[in-house]
């Protein structure tokens, strides 16, 4: 079976297509970073005006990489939540279109589904069940994983996402948005241990995150400590260690918690090399792994759209026609994939 995959729900447009036997056949991203710079942030209105620009340029370019047209489908997958709305409605009604046009079910794909699922994208894929650390730029949440669609929610942030901490320090930083990346680029030149921040509800058991307290712990640091070169990678350096180190120790939490060795962590937030890096060496010292999609797919993308959205397909959960997004969307109401 094959299927397209449209992914809209913020600041990239995303499409592939996906074969359960092939694999992953084409996949094409345009991202929106340069329309939004200017704001410091995501501007809904000109995303949902570029997704329109960009979507059928993208589907027909995706098209001819993968050598085949719309008449080799079985379905078309489109994210249809969380995110922003405006931005949701493009990619759902150009999907849900083509779909009817097309004579072939659509699916509707929850974002972070996609994610969590990204890294069965890989060769060397977890097996069920494994925790998720799902770490983006609009949620941070730690899940407990028994199948597709079979969802446990064990904590969430109680403010920022740990992706939106980071771009939000990076801009006080001075750093251009998205400033995640930026950020951990900086921390490379800083000196360890010049500051140290707190490591927020590491102290009261639980597996909620809160990182809004972070952002504040550098901006104190920043206007008592001025500003040069060196003090802004040494502030980045100890953001990006706290940050790290309170990821880590609720994985280590949940995993003991659950009686489970296998840690997947996804979203945008998952790129970061240091996080890898301390996550793999902690998994070492447990005798359990920790698995990550390719760099690429850890920020938002068609593949996982395609993805997700070939196992509701195969498991007939199929969309009506109205054409529906839902813009707030909770991760454990998703039916079970037998
Ligand atoms: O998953 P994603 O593309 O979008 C959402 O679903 O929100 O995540 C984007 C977030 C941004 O906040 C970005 O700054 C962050 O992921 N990010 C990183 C890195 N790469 C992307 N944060 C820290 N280190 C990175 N290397
Ligand atoms: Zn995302």
């Amino acid at each position: 079976m094959r299927i397209l995959g449209i992914e809209s729900s913020c600041d990239e447009t995303g499409i592939a297509i996906y074969d359960d036997e092939q694999g992953l056949l084409a996949h094409q991203l345009y991202s929106q970073v340069k329309v939004h710079a200017d704001y410091g942030g995501v501007v809904p209105e000109l995303a949902s005006r570029d997704h329109v620009r960009k979507t059928i340029p993208l589907i027909e370019a995706a098209f001819e990489q993968a050598n085949c047209g719309p008449e080799s489908l079985d379905g078309i997958a489109y994210t249809a939540g969380p995110g922003l709305v405006g931005a949701l409605l493009v990619g759902t009604s150009i999907g849900r279109s083509l779909a009817f046009g097309w004579n072939i079910p659509a699916v509707a794909v929850h974002h972070m589904e996609g994610h969590l699922l990204a890294p069965m994208l890989e060769e060397d894929k977890p097996e069920f069940p494994f925790v998720a650390l799902l770490v983006s730029g609009g949620h941070t949440m730690m899940v407990k994983v028994a199948g597709i669609g079979e969802y446990e929610i064990l904590g969430e942030s109680v403010d920022d996402a740990a992706g939106e901490a980071f771009d939000k320090t990076a801009k006080l930083l001075g750093l251009d948005y998205p400033g995640g990346p930026l950020l951990a680029k900086l921390a490379t030149q800083g000196v360890p241990d010049r500051f140290v921040f707190p490591r927020p509800m590491t102290d009261r058991p639980g597996l909620d995150f809160s990182f809004s307290g972070l952002k504040t712990a550098a901006a104190n640091t920043i206007k008592n400590e001025g500003s040069d070169e060196q003090t802004k990678a040494d502030i980045a350096h100890a953001f990006q260690t706290a940050v790290i180190d309170t990821l880590a120790i609720k994985c280590k939490r949940a995993l003991k918690q659950t009686g489970i060795k296998r840690l997947v962590i996804a979203g945008g937030v998952s790129a970061n090399i240091e996080l890898r890096g301390k996550l793999e060496r902690m998994m070492q010292g447990m005798q359990g792994r920790v698995y990550y999609p390719r760099t690429e797919f850890c920020t938002d993308n068609g593949a996982m759209i395609a993805f997700a959205g070939m196992q509701r397909l195969k498991a007939g959960q199929v969309a009506p026609l109205d054409m529906k997004t839902q813009p707030r969307w909770p991760l454990d109401n998703l039916p079970p994939v037998s």
